[in-house]
C-alpha cells in the first residue's frame, strides 16, 4: 500500500499542476456556452449583463464573480472582432 503513495501524488500533482497554470483559462462560461456561436454580435456589456442576469438558474454561480472578474472572463473568451 504505502508504495502507492509516491504514485497518487505524481498523479495528483499531474492533475493540479496544469490546473493552476491554466487558471486564466479556466473561464466557467465554457462550460456550457461555445462563445463564438453564442454571443456572436452581443457586446462585452450585454454579456455582462446576461452572465449577471441570475433569473437564469444556470448562472446561479456566476454571482460568485465580481464584475471585474466577470469581464475579465469574457474579454477572454469573446468572439474576436469585439
Ligand atoms: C451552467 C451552465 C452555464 C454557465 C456556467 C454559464 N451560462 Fe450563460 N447561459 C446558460 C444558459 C442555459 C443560457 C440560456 C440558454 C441559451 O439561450 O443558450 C445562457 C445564456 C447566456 C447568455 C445570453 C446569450 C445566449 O447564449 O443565450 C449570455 C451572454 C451568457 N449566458 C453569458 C455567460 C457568461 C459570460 C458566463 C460565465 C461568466 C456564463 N454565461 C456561464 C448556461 C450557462
Amino acid at each position: 500500500m504505502p508504495r502507492l503513495l509516491p504514485a497518487l501524488l505524481l498523479a495528483l500533482a499531474a492533475i493540479s499542476l496544469p490546473a493552476l497554470a491554466q487558471d486564466a483559462d479556466e473561464v466557467i462560461c465554457m462550460d456550457c456556452h461555445e462563445p463564438a456561436e453564442d454571443w456572436e454580435g452581443l457586446s462585452a456589456d450585454e454579456i455582462l449583463a446576461d452572465a449577471k442576469d441570475l433569473s437564469n438558474k444556470r448562472h446561479a454561480d456566476n454571482a460568485d464573480f465580481t464584475d471585474e472578474q466577470l469581464k475579465a472572463m469574457i474579454a477572454e473568451i469573446m468572439p474576436a472582432g469585439e
